[in-house]
């Protein structure tokens, strides 16, 4: 979901797209490009490579002052990483230009339907998109084409569109994928995040889904897919330097809630190569040699550990434990002859898991350590290393982090199994829309929070995999709201601790596998009988009317990173709207260095 950046107005349209570009760098991408109106030829001029903004700056540094112009950075999820498949693209006749962020599903139906006599020159989905409004602009005038297709597009879409035959128009629209509207002097900026936009404008819009804008002239106009004006509510940008630091964002918690769709691109860019998963070989031959992984972590690092041993269990069939590091440490199982241990944590210095380290050593078994921090003492000291690429982690509760780790250890799995790469990439891609367009919601779920976290107690409760998510949320919750929260297994709860629903308690439960859904809905009707609040999380296809929160389907292997993302916005909420210090909660350290 990389970055778009798009200028019209007075000033040098180059250096502010470029910059804005270079501001979107941490999203993660490929290819990048841009298109700038020349005023002697009167035409947009379109450049574009694989490769970073470096070499995209370098390719343009002698093109003239531009007043208007796009730009994007890709992250191929159709075609490879190459020149051609690059953005921005042009229809046939060179007249529509096109940058896009997201993933069109249906493209190959529409391009079946309006376009089989149609030479494409990329093998992306976006080529499509302007390719068909290039088509409805023959019989329609283009604002009525551009509407057109987007109501004919099925997925997730941040566009922004030029047309030749009027080049001081620029329109833009969004669909599940994030652009922003910035407002200069007398200019405007068109951009995937804040981010790109400071120091250029001084009041800024989000766009809503399902929108249209045209801006000619310095004027700007919002439509809706119908044609219909809507308001436009401009908000005042205001940036000091440590806000730049927390990206526009409150606390660093939100900031980094945020960050997880484009850090799941990240993993992937950083464990593929060509194609293929480039994962340490001896450390696949030395797992594969094992017969039991022995996965050792504390808290939320822990929780991440039991959702990989659901999904290296199901892809690979291999046996695996998970141990809370401090127990291990000094009350070890009776181990299997062939150990191998995968010792995960954020920080890469948790005491207790060095101290494990200490004692497995003594065994002459192979450890890999999965961690943000590749220059920590585990990292060093271990003989494997999978480094998370969260970026640094800076609020004391632990979200990117968590989903950080899951997405490595799955890819890992897949490894291990010597599966198919190809869909995986797809599959993540697919992950990281999702959890954007999720991620929109926000709002929503301070809502929810307000009118369900009131009560001392709160119960999360679900089957399988679902139970450790409610593990690690029941763990959010407490840790920065100090509301008392347990996780639990949706048919223990029964037996005994259901004594605690009292009227009005919040028991939330996560419904994600089809074969216990029903289980589990009936697990939630045994508290509701006895007062509690329930609300329930689900995903689309196991959707029933009045769930609280629907989440997109996405490969059951990834649903878990996408699970648990209500359930950290609650959390922050909740410490919220008590006014608790969110990035810094009581008694609690970022890294916990002593046993
Ligand atoms: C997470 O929200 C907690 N702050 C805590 O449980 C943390 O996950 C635990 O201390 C382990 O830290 P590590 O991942 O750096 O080893
Ligand atoms: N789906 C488009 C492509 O593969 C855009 C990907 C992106 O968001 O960068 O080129």
């Amino acid at each position: 979901m990389c970055g778009i950046v798009g200028y019209t107005g007075k000033r040098d349209a180059k250096e502010i797209i470029l910059n804005g570009l270079y501001r979107l760098e941490y999203r993660g991408y490929d290819s990048a490009g841009i298109s700038l109106y020349n005023q002697q030829t009167k035409r947009y001029e379109l450049y574009k490579d694989a490769g970073r903004v470096d070499h995209l700056a370098r390719i343009v540094e002698d093109v003239p002052y531009s007043n208007s112009g796009i730009g994007h950075t890709r992250w191929a999820t159709h075609g490879k990483v190459n020149q051609l498949n690059a953005h921005p693209h042009m229809s046939k006749n060179n007249r529509f230009t096109i940058v896009h962020n997201g993933v069109i599903e249906n493209y190959k139906n529409l391009r079946d339907t309006y376009l089989q006599d149609h030479r494409f020159s990329s093998e992306t989905d976006t080529e499509v998109i302007v390719a068909l409004i290039d088509y409805f602009s023959h019989t329609m005038p283009v604002k009525e084409a551009i509407t057109t297709t987007l109501k004919r597009l099925q997925g997730s879409y941040a566009l922004l569109i030029l047309d030749q035959e009027e080049p001081s128009k620029m329109y833009a629209a969004k669909h599940k994928s994030p652009l922003l509207i910035g407002r200069g002097k007398d200019d405007y900026v068109v951009a995937s995040d804040l981010m790109a936009m400071v120091g250029v404008c001084d009041a800024f819009i989000a766009l809503e889904d399902e929108t249209f804008v045209v801006i000619e002239a310095q004027k700007i106009i919002l439509y809706n897919l119908d044609h219909q004006p809507q308001s436009l509510q401009f908000q005042t940008l205001d940036y000091t330097d440590e806000l730049a630091d927390k990206g526009a964002h409150p606390h660093y918690m939100i900031k980094e809630i945020m960050e997880q769709p484009i850090i799941i691109r990240r993993i992937l860019e950083k464990y593929f190569s060509e194609e293929k998963l480039a994962l340490d070989p001896a450390l696949i031959k030395e797992i594969k040699a094992s017969e039991r992984i022995y996965i050792l972590a504390a808290g939320t690092s822990m929780h991440a550990g039991y959702v990989a041993k659901t999904m290296i269990e199901t892809i690979v069939r291999m046996p695996v434990e998970v141990h809370i590091a401090s127990e291990f440490a000094y009350h070890p199982p009776v181990l299997s002859k062939k150990p191998f241990f995968m010792l995960i944590s954020q920080s890469g210095e948790t005491a207790d898991l060095v101290a494990c380290l200490k004692k497995i050593k003594a065994l002459n078994a192979k450890t890999c350590t999965v961690t943000n921090v590749k220059t920590s003492t585990l990292a060093r000291e271990a003989d494997f290393t999978l480094e998370i690429y969260a970026g640094p982690e800076i609020a004391v509760a632990s979200t990117k982090a968590y989903t950080a780790q899951i997405a490595v250890l799955v890819l890992l799995a897949y490894a291990l199994s010597g599966k198919e790469t190809w869909d995986i990439r797809y599959e993540y891609s697919k992950l990281s829309q999702a959890m954007e367009s999720f991620l929109e919601h926000y709002e929503e779920m301070h809502q929810i929070t307000k009118q369900t976290f009131t009560k001392f107690h709160a119960f999360y409760i679900g089957r399988g995999v679902d139970y450790y998510v409610g593990l690690e949320a029941a763990l959010k919750l407490k840790e920065i709201s100090y509301i008392h929260t347990e996780g639990y297994a949706a048919g223990e709860l029964k037996h005994g601790t259901i004594a605690l629903i009292e009227d009005q308690t919040p028991v939330i439960a996560l419904i994600t596998t089809k074969e216990v859904a029903l289980n589990t809905r009936s697990n939630l009707h045994e508290v509701a009988s006895r007062g509690a609040n329930t609300l329930t999380i689900v995903t689309e296809s196991l959707k029933e009317v009045g769930d609280t929160v629907v989440l997109p389907d996405v490969h059951p292997y990834l649903t878990p990173i996408l699970t648990v993302l209500p359930t950290q916005l609650f959390a922050y909420y909740a410490a919220l709207e008590r006014g608790l210090d969110i990035d810094k909660p009581r008694n609690l350290a970022k890294s916990v260095t002593v046993e």
